[in-house]
Protein backbone atom coordinates (compact mmCIF):
# COMPACT_ATOMS: atom_id res chain seq x y z
CA UNK A 1 0.00 0.00 0.00
CA UNK A 2 1.72 3.10 -0.87
CA UNK A 3 1.30 6.71 1.35
CA UNK A 4 2.84 9.89 0.28
CA UNK A 5 4.15 12.50 2.94
CA UNK A 6 4.75 15.89 0.74
CA UNK A 7 7.12 18.38 2.53
CA UNK A 8 7.73 21.38 0.50
CA UNK A 9 9.10 24.81 1.37
CA UNK A 10 11.93 27.19 1.12
CA UNK A 11 15.62 26.86 1.04
CA UNK A 12 16.98 25.72 4.57
CA UNK A 13 13.77 25.31 6.39
CA UNK A 14 14.51 21.93 8.04
CA UNK A 15 12.70 19.75 5.38
CA UNK A 16 15.53 17.49 5.12
CA UNK A 17 15.31 16.82 8.89
CA UNK A 18 12.55 16.33 9.66
CA UNK A 19 11.93 14.81 6.34
CA UNK A 20 14.40 12.06 7.71
CA UNK A 21 13.15 11.89 10.90
CA UNK A 22 9.22 11.23 9.85
CA UNK A 23 10.97 8.21 7.34
CA UNK A 24 13.00 6.71 9.79
CA UNK A 25 9.74 7.21 12.03
CA UNK A 26 7.53 5.07 10.27
CA UNK A 27 9.89 2.80 8.26
CA UNK A 28 9.27 5.18 4.43
CA UNK A 29 11.65 5.44 1.75
CA UNK A 30 12.92 9.20 1.57
CA UNK A 31 13.68 11.36 -1.77
CA UNK A 32 15.53 14.36 -1.22
CA UNK A 33 14.16 15.39 -4.97
CA UNK A 34 16.16 18.89 -4.03
CA UNK A 35 19.27 16.43 -4.76
CA UNK A 36 17.62 15.70 -8.51
CA UNK A 37 17.74 19.38 -9.60
CA UNK A 38 21.41 20.24 -7.70
CA UNK A 39 22.80 17.01 -9.68
CA UNK A 40 21.25 18.53 -13.04
CA UNK A 41 22.69 22.16 -12.39
CA UNK A 42 26.35 20.43 -11.42
CA UNK A 43 26.33 19.34 -14.68
CA UNK A 44 25.31 22.12 -16.41
CA UNK A 45 28.21 23.99 -14.64
CA UNK A 46 30.50 21.16 -15.74
CA UNK A 47 29.32 22.74 -19.47
CA UNK A 48 26.20 20.32 -20.56
CA UNK A 49 22.92 21.58 -21.56
CA UNK A 50 20.58 21.48 -18.73
CA UNK A 51 17.80 19.69 -20.54
CA UNK A 52 20.22 16.76 -21.75
CA UNK A 53 21.41 16.76 -18.35
CA UNK A 54 18.35 16.19 -16.69
CA UNK A 55 17.12 13.73 -19.29
CA UNK A 56 20.67 11.54 -18.92
CA UNK A 57 20.73 11.39 -15.19
CA UNK A 58 21.18 8.14 -13.59
CA UNK A 59 21.56 7.38 -9.82
CA UNK A 60 25.46 7.50 -9.73
CA UNK A 61 24.63 11.49 -10.03
CA UNK A 62 23.55 11.32 -6.61
CA UNK A 63 26.33 9.06 -5.06
CA UNK A 64 28.65 11.91 -3.84
CA UNK A 65 25.88 14.34 -2.16
CA UNK A 66 28.60 16.34 -1.04
CA UNK A 67 29.94 17.57 -3.80
CA UNK A 68 25.95 18.89 -4.56
CA UNK A 69 25.53 20.74 -1.30
CA UNK A 70 27.61 24.15 -2.15
CA UNK A 71 26.29 27.35 -2.59
CA UNK A 72 27.04 27.36 -6.39
CA UNK A 73 25.31 24.32 -7.08
CA UNK A 74 22.44 25.24 -5.23
CA UNK A 75 22.13 28.32 -7.36
CA UNK A 76 22.44 26.44 -10.65
CA UNK A 77 20.27 24.04 -9.06
CA UNK A 78 17.36 26.75 -8.77
CA UNK A 79 18.47 28.14 -12.76
CA UNK A 80 17.77 24.57 -13.99
CA UNK A 81 14.61 24.04 -12.55
CA UNK A 82 12.94 26.98 -13.98
CA UNK A 83 12.98 25.31 -17.40
CA UNK A 84 9.97 23.01 -17.89
CA UNK A 85 11.59 20.69 -19.42
CA UNK A 86 14.12 19.49 -17.06
CA UNK A 87 11.25 19.66 -14.62
CA UNK A 88 9.28 17.08 -17.00
CA UNK A 89 12.14 14.69 -17.41
CA UNK A 90 12.50 14.34 -13.55
CA UNK A 91 8.63 13.85 -12.98
CA UNK A 92 7.90 10.20 -13.55
CA UNK A 93 10.89 9.10 -11.25
CA UNK A 94 9.09 11.00 -8.56
CA UNK A 95 5.75 10.16 -9.12
CA UNK A 96 6.93 6.54 -8.85
CA UNK A 97 9.25 6.87 -6.03
CA UNK A 98 6.11 8.81 -4.13
CA UNK A 99 3.93 5.81 -4.53
CA UNK A 100 6.11 2.57 -3.99
CA UNK A 101 4.70 0.55 -1.89
CA UNK A 102 5.46 0.92 2.04
CA UNK A 103 5.57 4.14 1.79
CA UNK A 104 7.51 7.60 0.92
CA UNK A 105 8.50 11.16 2.04
CA UNK A 106 9.74 13.54 -0.48
CA UNK A 107 10.67 17.00 -0.09
CA UNK A 108 10.81 19.78 -2.09
CA UNK A 109 9.11 22.52 -3.47
CA UNK A 110 6.38 21.24 -5.76
CA UNK A 111 5.83 17.88 -3.91
CA UNK A 112 2.63 18.82 -2.47
CA UNK A 113 0.82 20.92 -5.70
CA UNK A 114 2.50 19.25 -8.98
CA UNK A 115 4.42 15.69 -7.85
CA UNK A 116 1.83 14.27 -5.83
CA UNK A 117 -1.52 16.48 -5.23
CA UNK A 118 -3.10 13.53 -3.73
CA UNK A 119 -0.37 12.77 -0.82
CA UNK A 120 -1.67 12.21 2.27
CA UNK A 121 -0.01 14.70 4.42
CA UNK A 122 0.89 17.98 3.25
CA UNK A 123 3.26 19.93 5.20
CA UNK A 124 5.00 23.38 3.96
CA UNK A 125 7.82 23.58 6.22
CA UNK A 126 9.03 27.82 6.82
CA UNK A 127 11.08 29.90 8.78
CA UNK A 128 12.08 33.37 8.52
CA UNK A 129 14.86 34.04 6.53
CA UNK A 130 17.16 34.73 8.98
CA UNK A 131 16.67 32.17 10.58
CA UNK A 132 17.22 29.79 7.64
CA UNK A 133 20.41 31.24 6.74
CA UNK A 134 21.82 31.42 9.77
CA UNK A 135 20.76 27.42 10.20
CA UNK A 136 22.43 26.91 6.25
CA UNK A 137 25.81 29.86 7.64
CA UNK A 138 26.05 26.81 10.31
CA UNK A 139 25.83 23.32 8.06
CA UNK A 140 27.97 25.35 5.21
CA UNK A 141 30.81 26.28 8.02
CA UNK A 142 30.74 22.66 9.21
CA UNK A 143 30.83 21.34 5.95
CA UNK A 144 34.63 23.04 5.33
CA UNK A 145 32.87 26.29 3.47
CA UNK A 146 34.55 29.73 3.78
CA UNK A 147 31.33 32.01 4.03
CA UNK A 148 29.37 34.62 5.98
CA UNK A 149 26.02 35.20 7.10
CA UNK A 150 25.30 38.20 4.78
CA UNK A 151 26.07 35.69 1.15
CA UNK A 152 24.40 32.92 2.98
CA UNK A 153 21.20 35.35 3.42
CA UNK A 154 21.07 36.93 0.31
CA UNK A 155 21.53 33.83 -1.71
CA UNK A 156 18.58 32.24 0.33
CA UNK A 157 16.53 35.38 -0.48
CA UNK A 158 17.68 35.40 -4.46
CA UNK A 159 16.87 31.66 -4.79
CA UNK A 160 13.23 32.13 -2.78
CA UNK A 161 12.43 34.31 -5.04
CA UNK A 162 13.59 32.37 -8.56
CA UNK A 163 11.84 29.89 -7.02
CA UNK A 164 8.48 31.14 -5.77
CA UNK A 165 8.75 33.75 -8.83
CA UNK A 166 9.08 30.68 -11.97
CA UNK A 167 6.30 29.89 -14.37
CA UNK A 168 6.32 26.59 -13.86
CA UNK A 169 5.68 24.52 -10.40
CA UNK A 170 6.77 27.51 -8.24
CA UNK A 171 7.42 27.22 -5.08
CA UNK A 172 3.93 27.22 -2.50
CA UNK A 173 1.94 25.78 0.01
CA UNK A 174 -0.72 23.62 -0.78
CA UNK A 175 -4.40 24.80 -0.67
CA UNK A 176 -4.41 21.84 2.14
CA UNK A 177 -0.93 21.78 3.52
CA UNK A 178 0.15 22.25 6.71
CA UNK A 179 2.30 25.22 7.26
CA UNK A 180 4.92 24.81 9.98
CA UNK A 181 6.91 28.39 11.03
CA UNK A 182 9.97 26.27 12.85
CA UNK A 183 10.96 29.95 13.15
CA UNK A 184 11.03 29.98 16.92
CA UNK A 185 11.29 25.60 17.00
CA UNK A 186 13.73 23.25 18.06
CA UNK A 187 14.56 20.12 15.96
CA UNK A 188 12.30 17.54 18.41
CA UNK A 189 9.58 19.98 18.28
CA UNK A 190 9.57 20.36 14.52
CA UNK A 191 9.66 16.73 14.04
CA UNK A 192 6.89 16.03 16.71
CA UNK A 193 4.60 18.29 14.80
CA UNK A 194 5.05 16.06 11.51
CA UNK A 195 4.79 13.15 13.39
CA UNK A 196 1.80 14.18 14.54
CA UNK A 197 0.13 14.99 11.50
CA UNK A 198 1.42 11.75 9.78
CA UNK A 199 -0.23 9.65 12.73
CA UNK A 200 -3.66 11.81 12.12
CA UNK A 201 -3.66 11.23 8.63
CA UNK A 202 -2.96 7.17 8.96
CA UNK A 203 -5.99 6.98 11.56
CA UNK A 204 -8.05 9.10 10.06
O1 LIG B 1 18.50 22.37 0.61
P1 LIG B 1 17.75 23.56 0.10
O2 LIG B 1 16.41 23.70 0.73
O3 LIG B 1 18.56 24.82 0.16
O4 LIG B 1 17.55 23.34 -1.48
P2 LIG B 1 17.13 22.01 -2.23
O5 LIG B 1 15.87 21.45 -1.67
O6 LIG B 1 18.31 21.10 -2.35
O7 LIG B 1 16.77 22.57 -3.71
C1 LIG B 1 17.71 23.23 -4.53
C2 LIG B 1 16.94 23.95 -5.63
O8 LIG B 1 16.29 22.97 -6.46
C3 LIG B 1 15.81 24.85 -5.15
O9 LIG B 1 16.24 26.17 -4.86
C4 LIG B 1 14.82 24.81 -6.31
O10 LIG B 1 15.12 25.75 -7.30
C5 LIG B 1 15.03 23.43 -6.91
N1 LIG B 1 13.96 22.48 -6.56
C6 LIG B 1 12.78 22.53 -7.26
O11 LIG B 1 12.59 23.39 -8.11
N2 LIG B 1 11.79 21.62 -7.00
C7 LIG B 1 11.96 20.69 -6.08
N3 LIG B 1 10.99 19.79 -5.88
C8 LIG B 1 13.15 20.64 -5.32
C9 LIG B 1 14.15 21.57 -5.57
Amino acid sequence: MSFTVAIDGPAAAGKGTISRAVAARFGFAHLDTGLLYRAVGRRMLAGEPSIAAAEALTPDDLADPDALRTAAVAEAASKVAVIPEVRAALLDFQRAFARRAGGAVLDGRDIGTVICPEAEVKLFVTASAEVRAERRLKELLAAGFETDLGTVLADVKSRDARDAERASAPMRAADDALTLDTSAMGVEEAVAAAVAAVEAARVG
